[in-house]
């Protein structure tokens, strides 16, 4: 039973140890926060804070370390804690006096908040190759797909036929945002709180700007308070992981959809399904099930986070302790449904024909006729009262609009005549709307393009 410090007269309770312990998961913070007090002593030494021995005894001793930890050699301590002070006491006990040296114009206060600055950089990092994955799987499924057509939905009714690669391509764009967010969030991850010690700066002639110079960050945070207490870069990162998680799951529930046998759009390859443990006809989707799932966890650490932030006093609280384990759950979240999702569109099955089927099902082409009517000089507003009609008469007969005589269509306007028929057509209906962002094969293919060159 060993006291906290000589402060006190009394040991740490055991209950209370285990309550305020975060080694069992901050461990993950370990090279980075190797790599922190690297970096700290080097800058110690510059100052002549401490002495080139020193320096290079600490250096002897956190190379040992990290390969301890690699190697999963090192023995963690609840008794000690935290990462910091684990790593700090095995440095001590490796190298002696130089060990308890390094801690000279540092507080825990600020290491932390450093290491989780440098931690989310890597996972933003790695975060911004994931969504390029996907991106690219997007790419190769449109390029296939150019000319596949499938109902476009409103209200999930029948809308307008759309390209199958103009329908994914929006999801490009969706990721294409994400990662906007991301790199711009990153810059305000990407500044230095060591210096800030423990809340007012320190006493010793330190150099900031060559720590983040070696730590490659952009620059120092400018007040020591909010050095150490600021967590709005998690709160940042963490609601761009929301949306990613959001689109994601608006296309985990799309592909459920079409994977139903009612629309049987597509098929996921079995690799990403499982069966049933009773029905044996059954292939389900889990893996967007799951990924539409998970959406809930990281939504709820967003307001974890939001919620540990609120109302707290400046500057450190022990509150920040409880940042950790939502951010990794999060990063961990996002980067393994972003690598699944990348491969599972790369095996998704298109089955054109059906799409195509339905397409000509639900009077896709309905806005076509009346906008045909208009190009003839009727006001839209009047052109649209027309088709209705005459949509209105064509389900009665169970027939398409192309699917009518000309005879019967002529009924509800004189200014139909037989050209109104390639308008009809599904490809008509595509063809038409060719402009930028629009669903023509030609539109789609130039999208295509400014798609690939984004992701080079
Ligand atoms: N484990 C702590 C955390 O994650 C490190 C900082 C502790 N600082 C302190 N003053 N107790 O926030």
């Amino acid at each position: 039973m060993k006291k906290w410090s000589e402060r006190f007269s009394e040991p740490v309770k055991e209950i209370v140890k285990k309550y305020t312990a975060s080694v069992s998961f901050d461990q993950k913070l370990a090279l980075v926060d190797i790599q922190g007090s690297m970096a700290h002593a080097l800058m110690l030494k510059k100052q002549k804070i401490i002495s080139a021995k020193d320096l290079s005894a600490i250096e002897r001793g956190l190379k040992k370390i990290q390969k301890e930890i690699e190697s999963h050699k090192f023995k963690w301590s609840i008794n000690l804690e935290d990462v910091h002070l684990n790593i700090e006491k095995r440095l001590t006990d490796l190298i002696g006096d130089p060990g308890k040296k390094l801690h000279t114009g540092r507080s825990r206060n600020d290491q932390v908040a450093t290491d989780m600055r440098l931690w989310l950089r890597e996972a933003i990092d790695h975060h911004l190759l994931k969504i390029k994955a996907l991106q690219q799987s997007i790419i190769v499924l449109a390029e296939k797909n150019i000319d596949t057509i499938l109902p476009g939905l409103t209200h999930l009714q029948v809308a307008q036929p759309i390209s199958f690669a103009h329908h994914i391509l929006a999801y490009f764009e969706m990721l294409e945002r994400d990662k906007g967010r991301l790199v711009d969030l990153r810059k305000r991850v990407n500044l230095l709180p060591l210096g800030a010690a423990a809340l007012a700066g320190t006493s010793y002639p330190i150099d900031r700007n060559y720590v983040a110079k070696l730590l490659k960050f952009d620059g120092v945070m400018e007040n020591s308070m909010d050095a150490v207490s600021d967590r709005d870069f998690l709160i940042e990162y963490n609601l761009a992981a929301s949306l990613i998680m959001t689109h994601l799951s608006r296309f985990s529930e799309e592909l459920i959809m079409w994977a139903s046998p009612f629309f049987n759009f597509v098929e996921i390859s079995d690799g990403f399904c499982t069966g049933s443990s009773i029905m044996p006809q059954k292939k389900n989707p889990d893996v967007p099930e799951l990924v539409r799932g998970k959406v809930g966890r990281v939504n709820g650490h967003l307001i974890a986070l939001l919620t540990l932030m609120k109302a707290q006093p400046l500057a450190y609280n022990k509150d920040n302790q409880e940042d950790k384990e939502p951010i990794f759950d999060v990063v961990d979240t996002v980067t393994d449904s972003l690598t699944i999702f990348a491969q599972m569109i790369h095996e998704l099955k298109v089955n054109k024909n059906t799409m195509e089927s339905a397409a000509l099902k639900g009077y896709a082409t309905a806005t076509d006729l009346a906008d045909y009517l208009v190009k003839k000089g009727i006001a839209f507003r009047e052109a649209h009262g027309i088709v209705a009609k005459a949509v209105r008469f064509s389900l009665a007969k169970g027939l398409d609009l192309s699917e009518m005589a000309l005879a019967d269509l002529q009924k509800f306007s004189k200014h139909i005549s037989d050209d109104v028929y390639q308008v009809l057509t599904l490809k008509g209906s595509l063809n038409a709307r060719n402009h930028i962002g629009g669903t023509a094969p030609k539109a789609v293919k130039n999208a295509l393009k400014k798609a690939k060159l984004k992701i080079k």
